[in-house]
């Protein structure tokens, strides 16, 4: 069965995904309340994040190599990173240390380097083969739900990859969360590689705060 696909993101209001102040205290609220039981997150979007909160990426200790302990009634979601090129070797420890994921599944491909697995193997890391080049989402989505249960998944992604779920009809439901800026015109376009039209239905508009709009649609599946 494939789970259900939120995508989710925070935009200004010429849906640019950065170069203006995200609020991510509202950003992680607004997701928390998705009820995702995965977050899908680009390996850019990883990459980005890890050294937007360091310069320099720490040592490895012994506890780097083990899977973090989980209670039974954590409700943290599942991170799954797709990153076949292994841009994150070297670098996944600072996630699991960050404790915000549950646990860290990661998405390769026929294509990801011998040495990234035996990395990820080495460290306890899951992770799932889909895909001859790039990761097949279709396949790797099934993995999850039928390996890890996963029935409803958000995603953590820049644009590229939100772009190829839409473009594969593998999304259900598209959720913005418009912050009152715009960026102007070095706006980089969530939807920037996006192949086709995608026509939505609008499910729910909500205004958040003071200042932020939700827009809840559904995709036409
Ligand atoms: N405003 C927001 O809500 C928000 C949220 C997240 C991120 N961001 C920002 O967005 C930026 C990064 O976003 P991004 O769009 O560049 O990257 P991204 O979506 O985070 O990463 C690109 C993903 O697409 C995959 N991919 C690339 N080409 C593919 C193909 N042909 N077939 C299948 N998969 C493919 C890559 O996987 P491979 O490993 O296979 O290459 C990678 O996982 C950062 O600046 C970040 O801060 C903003």
């Amino acid at each position: 069965m494939l789970p259900k696909v939120t995508l989710y993101n925070s935009i200004s209001v010429d849906c640019a995904i950065k170069d203006f102040e995200v609020n991510l205290g509202l950003h992680y609220e607004v997701l928390g309340r998705i009820g995702a039981d995965a977050l899908l997150v680009g390996s850019n979007t990883a990459k980005k994040g890890i050294e937007s909160c360091m310069t320099n990426i720490p040592t490895e200790e012994q506890t780097d190599f083990s899977k973090p302990k989980v209670e039974a009634k954590d409700d943290k979601m599942v991170w799954v990173i797709a990153d076949s090129r292994g841009i994150l070797q070297g670098q996944l420890h600072v996630l699991r240390r960050a404790e915000y994921a549950k646990d860290i599944i990661v998405l390769a491909s026929n294509r990801t380097p011998k040495e990234y697995l035996d990395y990820l193997t080495e460290r306890n890391y899951d992770f799932i083969v889909a895909g001859h080049d790039h990761v097949d989402y279709r396949m790797a989505l099934e993995l999850l739900n039928k390996r890890y249960g996963v029935k409803r998944v958000a995603t953590d992604s820049g644009g590229v990859l939100s772009s190829i779920l839409l473009d594969e009809g593998l999304v259900e439901e598209v959720q913005l969360l418009v912050a009152p800026t715009i960026v102007g015109k070095k706006a980089m376009n969530l939807f920037r590689t996006l192949n086709q039209s995608v026509n939505l239905k609008l499910e729910k508009l909500e205004k958040i705060d003071a200042d932020h709009a939700l827009l809840v649609y559904r995709t036409h599946m």
